[in-house]
């Protein structure tokens, strides 16, 4: 019998939690290519690249046959959740359904082979989707120019602080301070302070919003600006918005977007007209990429007309009607990417823009924001509203009567759902929020399924009154129950031994 890992590789080990990894399925001397025999003589890699280049010591890959490579990732596929298998309700990260065809968009050949160094004039179609795209994100956003290259959010919100800098900069001025809400995503902050910002942290109000009270008390000439998500964290409108940008706008200060909501207004309302100079936009959220796992991603930034001569450079413009090329602007804060930024990226967002029209944008917002209040009225007996008002494209539920009561905490719902065929909402976050379950249904789900989904928490509170000890092993279906979170995260081993020596009690 072939043993790999001290497994016994008989049958398939798929569905099982016996899948070595693929060092442990490693034979030395296996390969996944094989070339036939040419005429051309073999010749040293370091004939070819300078010494200098290559690397001196050896790197340890994996030598298996093409055949098990895709066994193992087929294997591995198959132990996955994804947005193509179910419903995703991830609060803040927008995990809908991507229709197919934006793949196939960004898989033309026309689009997908180029090289980014081509020159322009063999480029022009894929010039004029870049000039075409940029011109659709900024009527959706109501702003006046936008960079394409930011590979994230958190790329576009550290963008948009080197922008606001480079502006103030320009006016003489060195501001110091950026204000954020309490109940901001945790890239917010941590862009600020990468940007070299200080950050001024304002709280929420009883309602949910930011508190102008607290936030009049923040304001001097120090503020370069604040960073808002509009509707916020809470799934919540900030109804002030308006006052809340003369506020910001009367200390000389700028005000940021955060268009990780933007699945929320899509054709309803427009940052540009609520007051923002700058705006972030998660395609891989919004506009058809799957979000999550790290990427691909695109974060443009659109902003509006006096931050226009800073954008990263270069951009894609049409220099005369039906001729397009590159222009960096005159005062230019650099290059935030290698080349155009995440290409076949921009391609899916453009081809999901074009196929939905602005009527099949407003639905897709509208739908959003249904589906997210019909589920916090079809719950608001099991898990009620944090802020019991109606909300846009995500509700923010507690579980701490739950919790109080039967000792089942957010967590533990979240950890049964995954039992239940369900991938988990966020939890704990916003942070302001006890026993936090986050949900963001999407407008891609059916009602079927999310009744299906409401049924599967309402079980789990029933359960909680006769086994909570049930619960609190769950899960039991996955191919991995409940993992000590603690410990995994505390005593990290990012190798592919670590399976080993965590089994050995390292
Ligand atoms: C509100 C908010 N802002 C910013 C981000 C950061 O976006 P990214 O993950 O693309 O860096 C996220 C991501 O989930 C978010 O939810």
């Amino acid at each position: 019998m072939i043993k790999a890992g001290g497994k016994a590789l008989s049958a398939p080990l798929m569905g099982t939690d016996e899948e070595p990894t693929i060092f442990e399925l490693s034979k030395s001397g296996r390969s996944s290519y094989s070339l036939r025999n040419t005429h051309v003589p073999p010749r040293e890699l370091s004939e070819i690249i300078p010494r200098d280049y290559l690397r001196s010591n050896h790197v340890q890959v994996a030598e298996v046959s093409e055949r098990d490579l895709v066994a193992h990732f087929t294997r591995l596929s198959h132990r996955q959740y994804s947005v193509d298998l179910g419903a995703y309700p991830l609060g803040s990260c927008t995990m809908k359904y991507n229709p197919k065809i934006c793949d196939e968009v960004a898989s033309m050949s026309g689009l997908a082979n180029v090289h980014p160094g081509t020159p322009s004039k063999y480029i022009q179609g894929w010039l004029e989707l870049l000039v075409d795209l940029e011109r659709s994100l900024i009527e959706i956003t109501g702003m006046a120019g936008a960079t394409l290259q930011p590979a994230a959010g958190a790329a576009g919100e550290l963008t948009g602080l080197l922008l606001m800098r480079a502006y103030h900069s320009a006016n003489g001025e060195n501001r110091t301070k950026i204000i954020i809400p309490d109940t901001a995503h945790g890239t917010n902050p941590a862009s600020v302070t990468l940007g070299g910002y200080e950050v001024v942290t304002v709280g929420s109000n009883e309602r949910g919003l930011v508190d102008k009270v607290a936030l009049a008390k923040v304001l001097d000439s120090q503020v370069a600006g604040i960073m808002l998500t509009n509707p916020n964290t809470l799934g919540l409108f900030e109804e002030e918005i308006v006052e809340i940008a003369q506020m910001i706008h009367g200390v000389g200060g700028l005000l940021y977007y955060d268009g990780a909501n933007l699945n929320a207004i899509l054709g309803i309302v427009r940052p540009g007209d609520m007051g923002f100079d700058v705006v972030h936009l998660n395609l891989h959220k919004t506009f058809a990429t799957p979000h999550g796992g790290g990427g691909p991603g695109a974060g443009p930034v659109a902003v509006s007309k006096r931050l226009l001569p800073f954008l990263p450079g270069p951009r894609p413009i049409e220099i005369s009607p039906g001729n397009f090329g590159w222009q960096t602007p005159e005062k230019s804060i650099g290059r935030i990417h290698s080349w155009h930024g995440n290409a076949l990226v921009l391609a899916r967002a453009y081809a999901y823009i074009a196929f939905h029209g602005s009527d099949g944008l407003k639905k897709v917002s509208e739908r959003a924001v249904l589906n997210a209040n019909w589920m916090r009225e079809r719950l608001k007996d099991s898990y009620p509203a944090a802020y019991n008002r109606p909300n846009m494209h995500e509700v923010v539920l507690t579980a701490s009567k739950l919790a109080k009561s039967t000792g089942i905490r957010a967590i533990d719902v979240a950890k049964a759902l995954l039992s239940m065929g369900f991938h988990a909402p966020t939890i704990y976050f916003p942070l302001i929020v006890d026993e936090a379950l986050m949900i963001e249904p999407t407008e891609t789900e059916s009602l079927e399924t999310l009744m299906a989904l409401c049924e599967a928490l309402e079980e789990i509170v029933e359960r909680a009154k006769i086994d909570p000890e049930g619960l609190h092993i769950e899960p039991q279906s996955t191919p991995v129950s409940r993992v000590d979170e603690a410990r995994a995260a505390r005593k990290l081993i990012p190798t592919f031994d670590a399976r080993d020596r965590v089994l050995q009690g390292g």
